[in-house]
Parts: structure tokens; sequence; C-alpha cells
């Protein structure tokens, strides 16, 4: 009888340690404490929680990895040791929307294993920024355990409390849609970016970060509650997501918090978790504007394949070099130009053509080596074109000859493009967003960084902060842009750019192309026109960051336009951004600086605003606005090209009543008034506020937008 006590006095004091194990809860918090992430053991496997303010933003959610040729990395682990550590640095990025970047964390790494066998072990890596967390494995290289092939990254986002959803669906292949915007309850799956703003009116980004050598992760809702679940994009066996030697780091989980959805935007949460810059010589990585023989096909004015429409000739390519030169040329800026169509592959159905595209040959009517020639004496940047059509083994073969030509001609950029319906056509089976083809895009990115080139992918992997690595890839598609507004049945609604910036742009710059000036398409086969008016075409240069920013409408279609000179003037490169006031899918504004000029862009959705802009991000001082907004008779269906340009004086302390009219904008350039703001003969700017109610009312007598939901 004794005997049986003592053994079940045993057994409770080993569920007594067990359940305090169990209970045990970790914790780490942000450089200003107001987030905390905690962590715990349940039943061997590892849980975080994540807190704003004492908010629950993530509730318990589970980690772990899965794969084919060994036992799963979670339910039999243990935390064998904990490190922390404190990081506040600072790091000038090449480009970008601010010429310094705060990287402030702390980080909290939980060495885990299974009991019995020391060379089962996984890391999981947090890091603790004032407004968001990311979160990794890490498995280390044990000399049993070197290879593996992971097929199921079991990370789990438990959310709460949430409102309103920004997203797309899950895609293998393409980003390329409308966002919707619904409750959490209506998702079945995403791509990242997702963003939410939640009943007490935070919001959150779900993303990614430093996706190198893994496949890209798209989330999956779970049906019965509020957790996304981790969803890696297959190998064309459908069942491998990642096949990894050791040791392995994962691309970081990322979560945003912001009080206001300006919060996120301003945030460098993402690029921060990336490494530094590997290149070491960038003077050739030079952010740009660009025009193109490009936008003409698109709204069938001539054709990509060769035939009396041909786009791609030695004389329209000196056409749009010219329209550069005397029209854009401006002191601190550089001009590119892109020309496509120009390759033998292009005739008859190019989609299909991956295989016969060949990178080197021109057609007969377009001579490469004059065209780039006449660029170089006119201080013009050629942008080289490929398309591979998906064909990445054709391209791949060709690429190393192909660059070095491209080198060899001074060509320092690339606009690649990976068009290709149903999935990558060559290696047959791959998808754009899966471990093959993130290492096909890195691939490209670093053999061009030796050639000196930067790169505009297309039809890409999203973005996720890697240009801090490799600060060549300038920018990338991955988002329904301009083009859909030419021959896309819905064209993209007015509100569609204004989510935007609060999603796809949050993972990194854009080409969206913008600055269409003829609203009105007659080429055929084309939509009727597209739904903004041309203030806020000149705005999306401020508000779609790019650091290779395309000028997209025909030359004819700019020369001697009202509105030209802001985009002749606008950079495509930051010294710092504020997100002035912004409304998801309603409106925004947002100020950037190059220097001593600042410049400003808002745009609204389909429905007239009057918006109120204080002026305090400027630095104390008086200072010249040049103002381009809607005029009194602008509406994206009466007069979309109509638009109000003057100038007027105004200091840091004063506020400005903007009326935008349907699809509006209003794009500003503010220059420090170097001389006494009262002996200055401008017009004050209390002569443009007074006008507010007045536009704004006659706005509200015009057409509104309605998106056929096709
Ligand atoms: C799709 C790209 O997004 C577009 O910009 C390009 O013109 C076509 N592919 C042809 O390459
Ligand atoms: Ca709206």
């Amino acid at each position: 009888m004794r005997h049986w006590v003592i053994i079940l006095s045993l057994i409770m004091v080993f569920i007594l340690i067990g359940c305090q194990q169990k209970a045990k809860i970790r914790e780490v918090k942000s450089p200003n404490q107001n987030i905390t992430v905690q962590f715990k053991m349940d039943q061997g496997s590892p849980y975080y929680k994540i807190l704003y303010k004492d908010r629950q933003i993530i509730d318990w959610a589970e980690l772990g990895l899965k794969f084919k040729n060994s036992p799963p990395l979670k339910n039999n682990l243990k935390v064998i040791s904990t490190q922390t550590k404190k990081v506040n640095t600072k790091w000038a990025p090449v480009w970008g929307q601010k010429d310094t970047i705060i990287n402030n964390y702390q980080q909290y790494t939980i060495n885990l294993q299974e009991p019995h066998d020391s060379t089962r072990q996984i890391s999981m890596i947090f890091r603790v920024y004032n407004k968001g967390i990311g979160f990794r494995y890490q498995i280390p290289k044990r000399y049993n355990f070197k290879n593996v092939k992971i097929t199921s990254e079991e990370t789990e986002f438990n959310l709460t409390n949430i409102d309103t959803c920004w997203w797309i669906p899950a895609n293998y292949d393409s980003y390329e849609m409308l966002y919707r915007s619904t409750p959490l309850t209506e998702i079945d799956s995403v791509n990242t970016p997702i963003t939410m703003r939640r009943k007490d009116g935070l919001y959150l980004s779900l993303h990614e970060a430093d996706l190198t050598n893994y496949a890209g992760m798209t989330l999956i809702k779970d049906q019965e509650s509020t957790t996304f679940h981790s969803d890696l994009v297959p190998w064309p066996d459908g069942t491998t997501k990642v096949k990894a030697k050791l040791p392995l780091k994962t691309p970081w989980r990322t979560i945003q918090i912001g009080e206001n959805p300006g919060d996120l935007i301003e945030s460098d949460l993402i690029v921060n978790l990336n490494d530094p810059n590997k290149i070491e010589d960038t003077d050739w990585i030079k952010p740009m504007k660009y025009v193109g023989i490009w936008w003409e096909m698109h709204i069938n004015k001539s054709t990509w394949g060769q035939g009396p429409q041909h786009g791609a000739t030695t004389k329209n390519a000196k056409n749009y070099i010219d329209f550069a030169n005397n029209y854009l040329d401006s002191d601190n800026q550089n001009i590119g130009l892109l020309v496509e169509g120009w390759n033998i592959g292009w005739n008859g159905n190019w989609m299909k053509n991956g295989d016969i595209f060949d990178f080197t040959k021109p057609y007969s009517d377009y001579n490469l080596e004059v065209v780039v020639d006449y660029c170089q004496q006119q201080n013009v940047d050629y942008i080289m074109h490929n398309e591979t059509s998906g064909d990445i083994i054709n391209y791949e073969n060709q690429m190393s000859d192909a660059y070095d030509y491209y080198q060899k001609l001074g060509i320092h950029g690339i606009k690649s493009g990976y068009v290709a319906d149903t999935g990558i056509y060559n290696p047959a089976g791959q998808h754009h967003h899966g471990q093959y083809m993130v290492n096909h895009y890195q691939e490209a990115v670093q053999r061009a960084a030796d050639h000196q080139i930067m790169i505009n992918t297309h039809e890409p992997i999203k973005p996720t902060g890697v240009y801090r690595t490799y600060p060549n890839w300038m920018t990338r598609e991955g988002v329904r842009g301009m083009e859909y507004n030419a021959w896309a049945d819905p064209p993209n609604p007015p509100e569609h750019t204004t989510i935007l910036p609060f999603t796809r742009i949050l993972a990194g710059p854009v080409d969206y192309t913008p600055g269409i000036f003829d609203m009105i398409l007659d080429g055929p086969n084309t939509n009727d026109q597209i739904y903004t008016t041309r203030a806020k075409q000149l705005a999306y240069y401020v508000v779609l960051y790019s650091p290779m920013q395309m000028i997209a409408d025909l030359p004819q279609n700019y020369k001697d336009e009202p509105g030209l000179k802001f985009i002749k003037n606008v950079p495509s490169n930051w010294d710092d951004t504020e997100v002035i006031t912004s409304s998801i899918g309603d409106q925004i504004v947002m100020a950037r600086q190059s220097g001593q000029d600042w410049f400003l862009g808002g745009i609204t959705d389909e429905h007239p605003r009057k918006i109120n802009i204080p002026l305090d991000f400027l630095p104390q001082g008086n200072y010249i606005a040049k103002i381009y907004t809607d005029s009194i008779s602008t509406g994206v269906y009466e007069n979309p090209t109509a638009i109000e340009i003057d100038k007027y004086k105004l200091r840091n302390t004063q506020n400005i009543d903007a009326a935008l009219s349907t699809s509006g904008g209003i794009a500003i350039h503010f220059s420090p008034l170097n001389k006494d703001w009262k002996d200055c003969d401008l017009k004050s700017i209390q002569t443009f506020n007074e006008k507010v109610d007045k536009k704004y009312n006659q706005f509200q007598n015009y057409k509104i937008y309605k998106h056929n939901q096709n």
C-alpha cells in the first residue's frame, strides 16, 4: 500500500511539473514596450501570441514544419535555451522612400529540440519592432539530417476582433486581381499582403520578408474559426513545397500593426528584415522615369509582332527619345526608354512563343545598336525588354550571352516578363510563386548585378524587401496595373489605387505605369475610357511608389499638354515620406521630400471629396506651391482631362482645402520661397481655399462610376 502511495505521489509530482512546464509563458517586448510577443509550449508544440498595448492581436497560434523525409518538427519539442538581443542601428538605402532607415528591434530566439535526439533541433526567432513583428524558423545543420523536403509550414495566424479585410484570393501564379473589401468570414484564402482593420480601429497587415530559396506563402482561412494557415506554393508534384539543404532559414512571417492606415505605409519592417546590400559599387543603380513603346500596343495602335503597324521600329524609337530629350529633360532626373516587340519571337501569338524568343536578335526594321547609340547621345538610358512567355529554360540558356551583349552596349536596365496564364510553361508544372521561380528571379537579379543591370520584373514573385540586399531589383509588377484599363473588362475601378498603397505596395515598389493623359481610348477593341481625371494620374507619381516610374502615354498625348511639367519635375527617389490623411479604399494624401522640395499627391475613389491638408509636414518657412488639381468642370465622365494649374504662396503653418472630383486628384510641387512672403506677388493660398465649397458642390452633380463586378 505504502508503495502505491509513493508511486501515486510521484506521478502527481510529474504531472504537476508537466503542467508547470506547459504553462510557462515567455515574453519579449518591442523597444517602446507597445508590442508583446508571448511564447509557450503545449504538448510539445510551440505557440505564439501577440498583444498591442494589452490588446490581443494574435491569440495562441501554433508553429511547426512538416517534412517528406523525416517526422515533423512539432508535437515532440522542448525548449533547450533562449537568447535575447537588442539592436538599434540606422542604414542608408541606395534608393527608397526615405534616405535613412532606423532598424530598432528586440530579438528573442527560442531553441527547441526533441527530448532524445540532439540532431532534431529547430529555433524560432522573433524580432519585435515598435510597429510590427517578424518571426522565422531556423534549422541548424546536423550530421544525419542534412537535406529536407518541406511538405507543410504549419504557421498559424489566429486573428481576433477583425472588422474589414482588403485582400486578393490565393493564386500560385498571379497577383493581377482587384482587391476585395469584406469581413474575415468571406475569405477562403489570400495572397499576401492582406490588410485588416480591427473593430478597435487598429490596422494590421500580414506578409513575409526575405523570401529567398523558399516557396511563396499564401494563407488559407480555417472555415470554422478566425485562423489563417500558411499554404506554401508547391513544386509540380503538388506535395513538395521546399527543397532545402541545412542549415535553413525560412522567410520572416510579418505582422505590421498601425494605429492608423498611414502607419503601415510609413513602416520599414519588411525591408529591415532583409540582409544588407551585397552590391559593392552601386553608382550605376539609378532611379529613373521612363517612356516606352508600350501603351501603343496595349491600345492596339501598333503591334508587338512585325507588320505594317510594328511598334518597335528604329524611327519610332527615335521619336520617343526626342520626346524624352525635348520635353522631359531636367537637371537631376534620369530618363529611360523601353522598347517592347523588338526581338525575334513576337510574331503570331507571342504568349505561346516562349521557346522561340531570341534575346539578342532584333527584327529587321529595328536597329538595336543604332537606337542604343542615339539614346546615349541624348542622355537617355535604354531599357532592354525580355519577354519569356514563361519559358524559363529558353531564357536561362541565353541569359549569359544576352546579359554580356547588353553590358557591352552600355545598357543598365531590363524589364523582364513572364506571361504564362496557366503556370510556367517550361519547366511545365512550375508556378510563378514556387521555390523554383523564386530562385530563377533571384538568379536573374544576381546575374544582372554582375553585369551592372537593373531589373524591373513583370509577372514577378511578390516583393519581400530583397531589394535591400540587391538594390538593382528596382521595381516589379505583381499588380492589376494600368494595362488593364486598355483592354480588360472590367477596367480598374477608381477605388483600386486607393487600396494599393495599403496592400500590394506595403510589400515594395510597383510598376503600375501611371501618367495616361488621353483618357478616351479610340483604338480598335479597347475600352472606351480610363476612369480617372488627369490630376489623379499626376498624383500617382507620389502615391504609387516606384524607383523606375513609367511615363506611360504616347509622346503626342503629352507634348504641350497641361500637367506635363509635374511629370517632368517629380522625382522617382525620395528623402522622406509621410502619409497626411487616408482611408483605405476611399482616399489617400501623401507627401514626399526630395532635397528642399516636397511633392504631394492626393487621390479619391469614385466619390468627390473635400480634403483638408495641413502643411505642417513642411519644414518651417515660406513656399511656392504649384497646384495641379481637378477644375470645376472636371468629372471622370464629363471632362476627365480638364485640369486647373496655378501657383500660390503659403507657409508651413497653413492648410490647403482641396476639392477632388469623381475619381479625381491633386498634385502639388512645393519649393522654398527664398524671399519675404509678403513681397511676393503670387496669389495667397486663401484664394485657392475659398473655392472649395463651390467646386465640391459642382462635383456632386457629376456621374459616379459604378463598378461592374464581371
Ligand atoms: C505583360 C506586361 O505586364 C506588359 O507590361 C507587357 O507589355 C506585356 N506583358 C508584353 O511583354
Ligand atoms: Ca470606396
